[in-house]
């Protein structure tokens, strides 16, 4: 039972109500010692950027089975990868894409960097891929902030600050509850809360693990935050 800590509530949500999308390891196959591989991270994480996960999955199918490692990619022609990459949009993820995946296999052995800092050292990652892969594939207790889990921080403690001044707070309090055992699956507890419950309109808070100590809930407004700068 996971109590009134909301880091286990999240986790113990996230156990029973995952999605189960094709680049995670789920608890149960990390049970069985399954561990993710930081290809597979990098790559889902760089089409998630601006793309929804409905249509990146056929997306990710093509590209892990046409270079199933980042070597198989370094070695891709470039065209081929633009081929593959129609559709996604936003052309220079891809070329940064490319340009990755030699850097890995080139000046690292083809191994991903384990830190955030070595991370974001690479071509085309920036703070937010960098935190999630470090989180996700390396189980570092990295702070992992991207649209949803800032709608679902900034519910949980009724932050009147708005975005994007607001991210730094937020960042610390995401910090504050990432655990050190499960880091990669708590970033992804939260993201799947904010894309599932904690939604923008009419957040399912019935359904909610947290529930019983959400402030912009207990202050029945939850739909009022992120609060955002007036454009
Ligand atoms: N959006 C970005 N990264 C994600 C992930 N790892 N799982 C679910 N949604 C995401």
């Amino acid at each position: 039972h996971p109590g009134t800590d909301p880091t286990r509530q999240i986790l113990a949500w996230y156990d029973r109500h995952h999605r189960d999308l094709p680049w995670r390891v789920t608890p149960a196959m990390a049970a069985r010692g399954i561990r993710a591989d930081p290809y597979r991270v990098w790559l889902s994480e760089v089409m998630l950027q601006q793309t929804t996960v409905q249509a990146v999955k056929r997306y990710f199918d093509l590209f892990t089975s046409t270079w199933p490692t980042v070597a198989d990619l370094a070695e891709a022609e470039t065209e081929e990868v633009m081929k593959a990459w129609a559709g996604l949009g936003y052309y220079a993820r891809a070329r940064n894409l490319k340009k990755c995946a030699e850097t890995v296999a080139l000046s690292h052995d083809g191994r991903f960097p384990d830190t955030e800092a070595g991370l974001k050292a690479l071509p085309g990652i920036g703070d937010y891929t960098a935190a999630a892969i470090a989180a996700i594939a390396f189980d570092r207790q990295a702070a992992v902030l991207d649209g949803n889990v800032e709608r679902v921080i900034s519910r949980f403690h009724a932050i009147d600050a708005p975005l994007p001044g607001a991210k730094p707070q937020m960042r610390a309090l995401v910090a504050a509850m990432t655990p050190a055992d499960r880091p990669g699956d708590f970033a992804q507890a939260m993201m799947d809360l904010g894309a599932t419950i904690c939604t923008p309109k009419r957040p399912a808070c019935a359904l909610c693990p947290l529930k019983e100590t959400c402030r912009a809930l207990a202050a029945d407004e939850p739909e009022r935050f992120p609060v955002k700068v007036a454009k």
